[in-house]
């Protein structure tokens, strides 16, 4: 735990400490140099491919024009449209292209809103479908019924917004179970939840029985295509088979999918979409009786930056579908390399069916020895260079490939130190690993001590300056 807490202080004896703003301002080119040195160094493992999910475009030229254009707009609050009517171009045509992407059709309605990640989308959906329900059917004590492998942030945005999460255990196959999930619908239900694909193991759950559920019940359903929604088109496209989870599909009420994943944007983007714009509505906040004005606001931000939605679109437009076609093509190539070589590692096994992201866990080993410990596995991989994302419930991990994975000789070296992390683990069998299943960290301050009280001493040290010697 002490080395995981050092860890978040790198800078403490090699840069100045600021407690409070001092007198004389510094030079830019001095702070501009200290910044620049530690971007380099931060961004080194990523840019030797070594890094799951995380970078999803890894080109640094493509990332130096995004900045281009973000620097037009940086200062610019696009709150102010009387301003800054770019902001209405960039946002609808975002939307429009993400729409027309999703098989949506805008002359039947389909429509939606920028928000600031795939969070804010899920939260925001959570939202909504609270104020449909309180609206139309009176819902005074609202719950939604997901998958267990739903992302966390709608635990989080439930508990916000005051709405129950009931959770559905998953199929044999890691996917979500419609049965499970209809036995846990009652009057109060606001919307089901499907993710295509889950952010544990990549899988995509049956959104179609899922949309004929949500509708013999009357409710939406939200299928969170934050990870998934820039990048199954395009492996659809390319003749894989991908079943079909966006708006083809009778039932499904809305969507996230996050430009700033696979649509190659900066982050602090995604989009959330809406079959229809009375659904959207519900997400609108108007106030005609404040001091500072007549108040409307769309969702939770207020002032925002005109930077990032004009990079955004800068980015979409010069990706185009060619170069997210060609993208998916290297990632389901360098994903298929994985999957083979996780199959033919004795010891661990693939989870589900997927696509662009493998899981892996311990197979199961009838002998005398039993399963091996896949945190022993990560930590010699940690040592070895890479940074997977750990997994519990099952204990797993996952590889979700990006374009920074997709170069030459990855994904064979990836699956040599696999193998070599797996003997490792059978070696030291019984040994307590060093890393567990922290999500957003590649290595962890042990998984067996990953409880709430140490999560949030991990979270006041991330807040805190470097502390002094
Ligand atoms: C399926 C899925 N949904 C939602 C999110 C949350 O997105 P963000 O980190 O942009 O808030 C993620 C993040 O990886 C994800 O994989």
């Amino acid at each position: 735990m002490t080395d995981f807490v050092d860890g978040l202080y790198p800078y403490r004896h090699d840069s100045r400490t600021y407690r409070a703003i001092e007198d004389a301002p510094r030079s830019r080119a001095e702070v501009l140099d200290e910044v620049r040195r530690m971007a380099t160094a931060e961004d080194a493992k990523g840019a030797a491919g070594r890094v799951s999910g995380s970078l999803y475009s890894g080109d640094h030229e493509h990332y130096a024009y995004l900045a281009e254009v973000f620097g037009q707009f940086a200062h610019a609050n696009i709150l102010q449209r009387d301003m800054y009517p770019s902001a209405t171009k960039f946002e609808a045509e975002i939307i429009a292209m993400t729409i027309d992407l999703l098989h949506g059709d805008s002359g039947q309605g389909a429509c939606g809103v920028i928000t600031s990640g795939g969070s804010e989308s899920l939260i925001t959906a959570l939202y909504t479908y609270r104020e449909q329900a309180a609206g139309g059917r009176a819902v005074t004590r609202p719950n939604v019924v997901i998958p267990v492998t739903a992302h966390v942030a709608l635990d989080k945005g439930a508990h916000w917004l005051g709405i129950e999460v009931r959770h559905a255990p998953l199929q044999p196959d890691y996917r979500a179970d419609p049965a499970a999930m209809a036995a846990l619908i009652d009057e109060n239900t606001i919307a089901l939840f499907g993710s295509a694909a889950n952010y544990p193991h990549g899988l995509i759950d049956p959104i179609e029985e899922l949309g004929e559920l949500a509708r013999s019940h009357g409710i939406g359903l939200h299928v969170d295509g934050c990870l998934g929604g820039f990048l199954l088109p395009w492996i659809e496209q390319l003749g894989y088979d991908v079943p079909r989870w966006d708006f083809r599909v009778r039932g499904v009420t809305s969507i996230s999918a996050d430009t700033h994943k696979y649509g190659y944007a900066l982050k602090g983007t995604s989009t959330l979409l809406y079959s229809s714009p009375e659904l959207r509505r519900h997400q609108y906040f108007t106030y005609p009786n404040w001091p500072g004005g007549l108040y409307l606001s769309p969702g939770f931000a207020g002032s925002r930056s005109g930077g990032l939605v004009a990079s955004t679109w800068a980015a979409m437009v010069t990706t185009g579908a060619d170069g997210y076609r060609a993208a998916a093509a290297d990632i389901m190539s360098t994903a298929g390399k994985i999957r083979a070589g996780v199959d033919a590692i004795d010891g661990i096994e693939v989870i589900g069916d997927p696509t662009f992201l493998v899981a892996f866990q311990a197979a199961p080993d009838t002998s005398d020895d039993g399963p091996i410990d896949i945190y022993l596995v990560n930590d010699a991989l940690i040592a070895a260079g890479w940074r997977l994302n750990s997994l519990q419930l099952p204990a797993a991990l996952h590889f979700c490939v990006t374009r920074p994975n997709t170069a030459e000789g990855i994904a064979e070296r990836f699956v040599d130190d696999l193998r070599s992390a797996v003997d490792y683990a059978k070696r030291n069998r019984g040994a307590t690993a060093e890393s567990g299943a922290m999500y957003g960290f590649g290595g962890t301050p042990g998984g067996d001590e990953a409880i709430n009280g140490l999560m949030v001493a991990v979270l006041d040290a991330m807040h805190a300056v470097a502390p002094e010697d």
